[in-house]
């Protein structure tokens, strides 16, 4: 296996869309959960209601055919890819994936990487998106951030998506939920 890492950011056009948000990303969280770690791919992926970023590892055939996926998924657009190359080993051992919004230890995060307004990857270097990913695959679930939850019209049901991650055929039984957004 060539072992290569691939790093990018693209926009988030899951509202302009008019699609429900918490229902796409939990659509697309699941399509890694399930197809990443059957392929091989490692890596993060990081979404607020603007932007995607990510790092995705493996295989440069498999990689290449997930890019070409992604850039083709209505959901996002502008795919913008920051660096592309072989490595000797894998920095993230699972794929994994967190809602980049803000809260002390994440804005702290930010401020690490030069960020004073939040997520801003036009305004990253491929290296500092990969630490700030690697940082954030870090974090337990309880500090992740929480997205906003707008205030539900009368009579629509607040969602809470609960994700658990999962590598290869091994459940990560007892591990905390990555991803819980609720809308
Ligand atoms: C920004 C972004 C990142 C995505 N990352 C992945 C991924 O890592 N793995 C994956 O299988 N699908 C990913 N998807 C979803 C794919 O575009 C596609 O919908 C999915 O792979 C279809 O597979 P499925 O029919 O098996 O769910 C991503 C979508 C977007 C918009």
């Amino acid at each position: 296996m060539y072992l290569h890492r691939l790093v990018y950011y693209s926009e988030n056009k899951i509202r302009e869309l008019g699609l429900p948000l918490a229902k796409e990303l939990k659509a697309i969280v699941a399509s890694g959960l399930k197809n990443n770690p059957a392929a091989g791919v490692t890596g993060v992926l990081g979404f607020n209601e603007q932007y995607f970023v990510g790092v995705i590892e493996g295989d440069r055939r498999r990689l290449s055919s997930l890019l070409v996926r992604i850039a083709r998924d209505k959901r996002t657009a502008n795919l913008t890819i920051l660096a592309a190359g072989t490595i000797d080993e894998r920095k993230f051992d699972e794929w994994t994936s967190f809602y980049a919004g803000h809260s002390e230890i994440i804005d702290r995060l930010y401020l690490r990487y030069g960020l004073t307004q939040g997520l801003d990857p036009g305004r990253m270097s491929a290296d500092s998106l990969s630490g700030l990913l690697a940082d954030f695959a870090k974090l337990d679930n309880g500090q992740q951030a929480r997205p906003p939850a707008p205030a539900a019209s009368a009579g629509e049901p607040s969602e809470v998506i609960k994700v658990t991650p999962v590598f290869g055929n091994q459940s990560l039984d007892g591990r905390k939920p990555l991803e819980t957004i609720a809308r």
